[in-house]
């Protein structure tokens, strides 16, 4: 087994890897394992379909109250490229990601990710999965109260590794979380809860936790919905360098046109339905 060093670029960050680890095929029932993949250091090949969904219906039931969301949505997002997803509210942008993501699942239709169909697979594969190729930004962040920025970047390592593992890489694991930390601007914030943190704050933690597995594509959901504008324009500078610098494929919804502007792809849901694709 070869064992190599990687340098993740502007992360400065060393992280540890062996071959294998790299090249995993997509068994995603196999033991669990973080692949600790650093980002790129040469340009990514760009214009393959990383992540791929066909006919997407789904419709939200509850007591005899059945909500359709989703109607047929066709989507695609190409390596190393940022897509939007753009539409009113209700129109299911959340909804689709959720399903991109494998948080939850379609009534009809495919997601596949990497050519493989990922909708399908066992709770714990699509768990698997998301830990090891997918890093997420929700829309109301969904940080862990009790724990530190730095604990709650780490939690996604902490899930994804086995004590062992965990225990004998931790150093390492630790600057790489830092280093993200640094990235996002919160290094004076490493040891404060979410509640001691502003809205900006803990929507740059989510994102330093999203990218610590060095995920393939990362989803945001309205990544700078919930901010002024100006803390809003930092965010997306964040998430273009990462794009522009490490070929990070990124699938972001939002409501604001001027930052769907700004971005390689844009889908247009309505009623349930991609209305363009641009
Ligand atoms: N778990 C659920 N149970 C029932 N209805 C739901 C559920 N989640 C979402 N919905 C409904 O599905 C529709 C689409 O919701 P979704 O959150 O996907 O919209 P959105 O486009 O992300 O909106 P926003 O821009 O406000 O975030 C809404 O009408 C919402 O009320
Ligand atoms: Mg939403």
């Amino acid at each position: 087994m070869n064992t190599s060093t990687l340098n993740t670029s502007k992360l400065n960050t060393t992280i540890d890897r062996t071959d294998d680890q790299i090249y995993e095929p997509l068994d995603f029932d196999g033991p669990t394992r973080l692949r600790v993949v650093a980002f790129p250091t040469s340009e990514p090949a760009t214009g393959r379909t990383m992540l791929q969904a066909q006919g997407l219906h789904k419709t939200y039931k509850k007591n005899r109250v059945s909500v359709p969301v989703l109607k047929g949505v066709d989507f695609a997002a190409q390596q190393g490229k940022i897509t939007a997803i753009i539409g009113q509210s209700g129109s299911g942008k959340s909804t689709l990601l959720h399903l991109l993501a494998t948080l939850d699942r379609p009534d009809q239709g495919e997601v596949h990710f990497d050519g493989h169909r990922i909708d399908h697979l066992s709770r714990r594969s699509r768990d698997q999965f998301r830990n090891q190729r997918l890093g997420m930004i929700f829309q109301f962040y969904h940080l862990l109260p009790e724990l530190s920025t730095l604990e709650n970047v780490l939690a996604p390592i902490m899930i994804g590794r086995s004590a062992f593992s965990y225990l004998m890489n931790r150093r390492s694991i630790h600057n790489h979380a830092k280093e993200l930390i640094e990235r996002v601007g919160l290094g004076h914030r490493l040891h404060h809860k979410p509640s001691e943190l502003s809205g900006g704050e803990m929507q740059r933690t989510a994102i330093a936790r999203a990218l610590v597995t060095n995920p393939d594509i990362l989803l945001a959901d309205e990544p700078t919905g919930n901010l002024d504008q100006e803390t809003g324009a930092g965010i997306l500078d964040i998430l273009k360098d990462l794009n522009r610098e490490q070929g990070l494929t990124i699938v972001m919804v939002t409501h604001d046109e001027s930052i769907a502007k700004k971005c390689d792809a844009v889908v247009r849901l309505s009623k349930g339905r991609v209305e363009s694709v641009v």
